[in-house]
């Protein structure tokens, strides 16, 4: 194995500040578009606090620092939206969004974007409640 091959994808797709760009990017669009308007009524007022946390998961999900998982032991991403009435429609709002905020982010590597899109569209999509 290479080191290249070793690299984590969060290195591989530029580390910190690619991953609160993205997420960046993702609040933008939730505060500016209609479409969206539903997942963005979910969430409180300010989203700071959510452009910390977001941030702070998808880098330690991605291989990256582990500072948000060290703060929150144990939590499970799925226990902490089981309170959340998620439908289908909310979780598609949740994957498009994404997907087009990583689009719209340029990374290191532009090979991982549809992968990394790929795996949050599919755990958004799983969060939602059967109708
Ligand atoms: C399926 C659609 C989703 C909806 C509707 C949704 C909605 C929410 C809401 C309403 C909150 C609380 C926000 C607040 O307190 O203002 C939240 C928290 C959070 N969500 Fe989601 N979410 C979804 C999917 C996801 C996915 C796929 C991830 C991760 C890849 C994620 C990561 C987080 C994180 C890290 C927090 C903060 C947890 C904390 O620190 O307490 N969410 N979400």
């Amino acid at each position: 194995m290479t080191a290249n091959a070793a690299r984590s994808p969060y290195e591989a797709l530029g580390g910190a500040q690619v991953f609160r760009a993205i997420v960046d990017r993702f609040y933008d669009l939730l505060e500016s578009e209609p479409a969206y308007a539903r997942l963005r009524a979910m969430h409180g007022p300010d989203l700071s606090p959510m452009r910390e946390a977001l941030a702070g998961f998808l880098s330690g999900w991605a291989g990256g620092p582990r500072d948000w998982f060290e703060a929150n032991p144990g939590r499970c991403m799925f226990s902490v939206h089981s309170g959340f009435a998620i439908d289908a429609d909310t979780a598609a709002q949740w994957a498009e969004a994404m997907e087009r905020a990583i689009d719209d982010t340029p990374t290191a590597s532009g090979a991982l974007k549809a992968q990394l899109a790929q795996r949050l569209s599919s755990m958004a999509r799983g969060m939602a409640r059967a109708a």
